[in-house]
């Protein structure tokens, strides 16, 4: 019996989803002559394109190999993103392409699954108006896609699992990872900070995490694999550790994995700055392994919009924040989400983030327009700024962005960066690409037998995108 306080998905449980993957196997082999194909395509956070990498798991187990397009598949799966409304009309948009190719291939076996699954008015939308669609499941369940998709080969009805919950832990489902240099790993899942805007709380269930060990086996066998980069990953990595049996927070977990041994670093996403403690920025600066580059969404430079947001911080809070970790932890670089128009904001509102943005010096950052979500209190709020005129502050907000990054890059030149070289690069044959520890993106010639490993790299040449230089 577990005493945390969510449910953990039992090993019978698990066991049954195990049996029901052989015996897809062992249909498919009967039914089909040739091994089968599948397209899993994930949209949205780097949470969903972990989750993407489970399913690609069991699938993998289940015999299917993979395909880059839709067009060769005998398995299409959409694991969709219900954050911001354009991926949801994205969504819709691909499902409703894959309608004449069905139509030519009754055998193309069509799933949707992840966060937008979890509303019922989608759930119901796609039950009417998408017959074509054969399974549905939402986030709570996709440890079920061996018993879904073998109910669904053997028999006529489609099969739907979407039901509410606040979520459970699932240990142990196989991984197919999509890089062999960078891994991804959930430390913990769901979220209770409720921010007005997100409807992430509601889709995802309550906070629940991951046990140490657990998460210490899995970086051990990462870097026994040859990962060089392992990406902590949880909605709120700062609140890790509540209502877990031991007593242990995200500070303490990060100086665990520190301590395995290899040559690999870390980094972690998303953090909250109300959670974001002194301990926290004083365990990075102790842990060589984590790099000192910390994405810290602000959202806001306004504090009656903050307050609107529910966030629970004040910009005089996470200024401070950011005064304290880069006294601590020289050179230290910050990321941030920005979400420009929420509701009843005023341009002079919208000024202060602009005035922030200048005054933190973000190497990188994520935009977005306010998009109203069903069932969240922002989307109830009066909202009469235009979308165009919102799209004008947008502009004007990256267009100061850009100016700041082109001179934060510019300064790098001449510097000598450490870089995890991590594929070919952009610039033609000869060159790779990487990444230096605030996640700036790094172009250099090197031979391919660097692909993995970490390399000095002194900058010459900055343009917007990326840093050039050779190595050293
Ligand atoms: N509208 C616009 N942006 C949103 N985000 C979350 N919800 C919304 C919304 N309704 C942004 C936030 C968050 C990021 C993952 O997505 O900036 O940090
Ligand atoms: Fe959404 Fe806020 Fe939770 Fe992030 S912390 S997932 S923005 S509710």
């Amino acid at each position: 019996m577990s005493q945390t306080k969510w449910e953990i998905i039992s090993e019978d449980i698990l066991e049954t989803q195990q049996k029901y993957a052989e015996k897809t196997r062992e249909l498919l082999i009967k039914r089909y002559p040739r091994p089968l194909l599948a397209y899993v395509h994930s949209f949205g956070c780097q949470q969903n394109v972990s989750d993407g990498e489970k399913i690609m798991g069991m699938l993998y187990e289940m015999g299917y190999g993979f395909t880059d397009t839709v067009e060769n598949a005998d398995l299409v799966i959409y694991n969709t993103c219900a954050v911001r409304e354009n991926a949801h009309f994205r969504v819709f948009g691909h499902v409703g392409a894959l309608k004449p190719i069905k139509e030519q291939r009754p055998d193309m076996i069509i799933g949707l699954c992840g966060c937008m699954m979890q509303q019922s008015a989608v759930a119901d939308k796609i039950k009417k108006s998408y017959p074509y669609v054969d399974i549905v499941f939402g986030t709570h369940a996709m440890h079920t896609l061996p018993q879904l998709l073998y109910q669904r080969l053997t028999g006529s009805k489609r099969m739907f699992s979407i039901e509410n919950s606040d979520g459970s832990i699932v240990e142990g489902l196989p991984v197919k990872r999509i890089g062999s240099v960078k891994a991804s790993l959930p430390i913990m899942y769901g979220c209770d900070n409720f921010c007005t805007y997100c409807v992430v709380p509601y889709v995802r269930g309550r906070e629940r995490s991951r046990k140490p060990q657990d998460i210490l086996c899995e970086v051990k066998k990462l870097v026994a694999e040859g990962y060089r980069e392992i990406t902590l990953l949880g909605q709120n990595v700062n609140s890790y550790g509540k209502g877990l049996e031991e007593e242990i927070d995200f500070s303490d977990l990060l100086s665990q994995i520190n301590a395995v041994e290899g040559d690999f670093q870390i980094r972690f996403m998303t953090s909250h700055p109300k959670d974001c403690t002194k301990k926290l920025i004083d365990t990075i600066a102790a842990c060589q392994k984590v790099c000192n580059h910390i994405h810290l969404p602000v959202q806001s430079g306004n504090n009656r919009v903050l307050k609107e947001m529910n966030r629970k911080y004040t910009v005089e809070d996470y200024l401070a924040l950011i005064d304290y970790a880069r006294k601590t932890i020289p050179g230290i670089t910050f990321s941030s989400d920005i979400i420009v128009g929420f509701p009843g904001e005023t341009y002079e509102e919208f000024l202060d983030t602009l005035a922030l943005i200048k005054k933190v010096r973000y190497t990188a950052l994520f935009t977005f327009i306010y998009s109203p979500r069903e069932g969240t209190k922002a989307a109830k709020m009066e909202d009469p700024v235009p979308e165009e005129e919102k799209s004008k502050w947008l502009r004007q907000l990256l267009t100061e962005q850009s100016n700041i990054r082109q001179e934060m890059q510019e300064a790098l030149i001449g510097k000598k960066l450490r870089v995890l070289a991590e594929g070919k690069g952009k610039s033609g044959d000869g060159y790779l690409t990487g990444r230096n520890v605030s996640g700036d993106i790094v172009e250099f010639s090197g031979e391919e037998n660097l692909i993995g490993s970490f390399v000095d790299v002194q900058v010459e040449k900055a343009l917007n995108w990326a840093v050039f230089g050779k190595l050293v």
